[in-house]
């Protein structure tokens, strides 16, 4: 089976979601629309609906998350699941009980959906493969492969400013070789059939054929940013890094991080995006981060109602068109 396939089902609906990449260009807008419709849920006297009354999600988060584990838990709790997180410090796999064995005994606990982060690239996949068929797993990250949830809301709020994709020129800017985030970025932006996508980084922070995906390369900071619609900045993943890819915070702040001068070749009504968690001073400057063309802890806020779109619909098996172009 494909790794892409693994999260529809034979009626090619959403049953996990572990990575964009095999969705179709309308499934991801059926989940901006479902979001757009769970906005409205953050402003009412009762920040809740009741679609997921019943159901249990667990939280299993093998790696640190501040953003990701906390909207993905409100998410859940809006749409009045019954939510678990299991602190795996303090969970039997410190005695020896394998990852296999714990899902196992959740399921017997009539748990419905597995949220996963783990360091580990296709560790959501491999979960995904061994659970029971009533289980929904999404990936809330994994090593360097894939954020889904994260890139879909970075899709929602570039909609939310912007409007079409098709026009737009992004540049994605900085450790693009370690980021999760940077990957499902562009695998939704190519998907939406944004017209310039540009990645700008040192050499030694861009995966090798990138461009296969459909981005243009950039070494120069202002020439990457020129006339940029969107800048969205990454974080220097340095927990996993191997060996010195650069030479000092400061020179690379100098060369790659975003300053109000910097910013000034992109277009004047240009946003700035960071998934976080932010490093002022190495990626950004605190003027930029906190500045008026920042979007940083709208995304933050965002995440929650796309996280509540994608759990309706994998939980709700609410249909998702495929447009008829068959299996993704
Ligand atoms: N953007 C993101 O994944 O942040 P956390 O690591 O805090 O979840």
């Amino acid at each position: 089976m494909k790794r892409a396939n693994l999260q529809l089902d034979e009626h090619g609906r959403l049953r996990h979601l572990l990575t964009i990449e095999g969705l179709k260009r309308q499934q991801i807008i059926a989940i901006l629309d479902a979001a757009e419709s769970f906005i409205s849920v953050g402003d009412q006297q009762v920040r809740k609906v009741p679609l997921l009354r019943g159901k249990t999600v667990v939280n299993l988060f093998f790696e640190a998350s501040t953003r990701t584990l906390t909207t993905f838990e409100l998410a859940a709790k809006r749409l009045s699941a019954d939510v678990l997180k299991i602190n795996i410090n303090t969970s039997a796999t410190v005695k020896g009980e394998s990852l296999l064995d714990m899902l196992r005994n959740l399921e017997a606990m009539q748990c419905d959906m597995f949220i996963v982060r783990h360091g580990d690239s296709g560790a959501a996949h491999l979960i995904a493969q061994h659970v029971a068929p009533h289980i929904s797993v999404l990936n809330a990250g994994d090593g360097r492969h894939a954020h889904p949830t994260q890139a879909l809301l970075d899709m929602f709020t570039i909609r939310r400013h912007k409007g079409e994709f098709a026009p737009l020129t992004v540049a994605i800017v900085g450790d693009v070789m370690h980021s999760r985030v940077a990957r499902s970025q562009i695998h939704a932006l190519t998907t939406l059939g944004i017209s310039d996508l540009r990645v700008v980084a040192p050499k030694t922070l861009i995966p090798t054929q990138v461009e296969n995906l459909g981005v243009h390369i950039y070494h120069d900071m202002k020439e990457g940013l020129r006339n940029a619609d969107v800048v969205i900045m990454l974080r220097l993943q340095k927990e996993r890094m191997q060996g010195a890819l650069l030479p000092s915070e400061q020179e690379y702040f100098q060369d790659y991080g975003l300053t109000e001068e910097k910013l000034q070749v992109a277009k004047d009504d240009a946003i700035v995006m960071h998934p976080g968690p932010i490093n002022r001073g190495v990626e950004i400057d605190s003027e930029v981060a906190d500045g008026p063309r920042s979007v940083i802890l709208e995304q933050v806020s965002n995440g929650i109602a796309v996280r509540m779109a994608v759990m309706s619909m994998v939980l709700g098996r609410a249909p998702i068109e495929t447009g008829g172009e068959g299996e993704a």
